[in-house]
């Protein structure tokens, strides 16, 4: 365990990556996904389950947590590990991209952003500043700058002028973020689907000597090929030393393509969130539990997955509880689909250390073709 944050990078393969984030609270192996505990719960699973799957930090949502419970009250219980009980790294978003998403009314300016909240209607305002604070008084470890992400397509003029503001944001948030050994504030690239402020995000950035650097606005409507050429376009414009983190991705190709171009840390609520549909993400790829084809297959979704859910459940039964609504259906494919993507990092890491991550990617990527067993 070390006193400062610290990144090592410890092989290489191609432009994929093998290393470690080390921490006070803990060792981050990368490539890494991050599951996603929005309001300080990885939604239908227990976070021992979490830790088991071999996932090292977890994300969480400075909006949410802002509205319910409140940083002051999340301060005075003594921040959010103890309360959510996770003692590792916690990632958190800084705000902007969840009060896009999800607020209702809400106004954007060079102060922050004023905005509605969808819990209770009550106006709030988060400055970048604010959004440290907040992130601060929740205790986390990598904090995110505040951003304005935009959604694609969009005119280049606007994608602009929300890059640049985002830049200003970046200052803003490294000041008031200061000088706090173990723990990490990341800036974030935007500038859409145009190379050159692509380029100009990354290298203003770079300059900035932030401790990490996020790729954000990607995977905002855009296709995976225009997705691929921005990070190929941005990754060789960050900092080599530096870990890199590719915000809201993705499906586990997307993962693959991605740590082939540099990518070392990712998070998506698509385990999580398709797994409470009724989604099951396996190595011969997706399985749709509500499909009637399910429905009286007394086989397991994969025999020799080394998860419960995947290994001693039956199709059958999985498909029942999908169809009834039950939580346990929800439950069972999460633990499943979390398991997968865990499964998948620790399978890119070893491959990577190996010098076979082409290999590695085309053997995964046939499977998946082969289509369900
Ligand atoms: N999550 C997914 N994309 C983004 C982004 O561009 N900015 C932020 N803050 N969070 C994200």
């Amino acid at each position: 365990m070390t006193e400062t944050f610290q990144f090592n990078l410890t092989a290489s393969d191609g432009k994929a990556r093998r290393g470690a984030v080390s921490m006070p609270r803990g060792t981050i192996r990368t490539p890494a996904f991050m599951p996603v505990g929005t309001v300080g719960t990885v939604k239908a699973m227990y976070l021992d389950q979490v830790k088991e799957l071999g996932a090292d930090i977890i994300l969480g949502n400075t909006y949410h947590l802002m509205l319910r419970p409140g940083p002051e009250r999340v301060a005075r219980l003594g921040g959010l590990h103890d309360l959510i009980r996770w003692q590792g790294p916690i990632l958190t978003d800084s705000g902007g991209f969840q009060v896009m998403s999800l607020s209702g009314l809400r106004k954007l300016d060079e102060q922050g952003v004023t905005f509605k909240s969808h819990v209770d209607g009550a106006l709030h305002h988060m400055s970048p500043e604010r959004s440290i604070e907040i992130q601060g008084m929740l205790d986390s470890d990598i904090q995110m700058q505040l951003d304005e992400c935009i959604r694609l397509p969009a005119e280049p003029r606007e994608i602009e002028r929300a890059m640049e503001m985002s830049l200003r944001w970046a200052e803003r948030c490294k000041t008031a973020f200061g000088n706090q050994p173990g723990k990490a504030m990341f800036g974030i690239v935007q500038g859409g689907d145009n190379p050159a402020l692509r380029i100009k995000s990354a290298q203003a950035l770079a300059g900035l000597d932030l401790k990490g650097y996020a790729v954000g606005g990607l995977a905002v409507g855009e296709p995976q090929a225009v997705m691929l050429d921005m990070l190929d376009t941005t990754c060789p414009e960050l900092p080599f030393e530096k870990p890199r983190y590719l915000m809201g991705v993705g499906t586990p190709d997307d993962i693959l393509k991605s740590v082939a171009r540099g990518i070392d840390m990712f998070d998506c609520v698509m385990p999580t969130r398709s797994g409470r549909h009724g989604l099951a993400f396996t190595r011969r790829g997706r399985v749709n539990l509500r499909n009637a084809r399910h429905a009286e297959d007394m086989r397991p979704l994969d025999e020799q997955s080394t998860c419960p859910a995947a290994r001693d459940y039956s199709r059958a039964y999985l498909h029942h509880l999908v169809r009834a609504n039950e939580s346990l259906g929800g439950m069972l494919l999460t633990w499943n689909n979390l398991s997968y993507y865990q499964d998948l990092m620790a399978g890119i890491r070893k491959a990577i250390e190996e010098g076979r991550y082409a290999d590695f990617m085309a053997e995964t990527q046939e499977e998946w073709a082969r289509g369900d067993l």
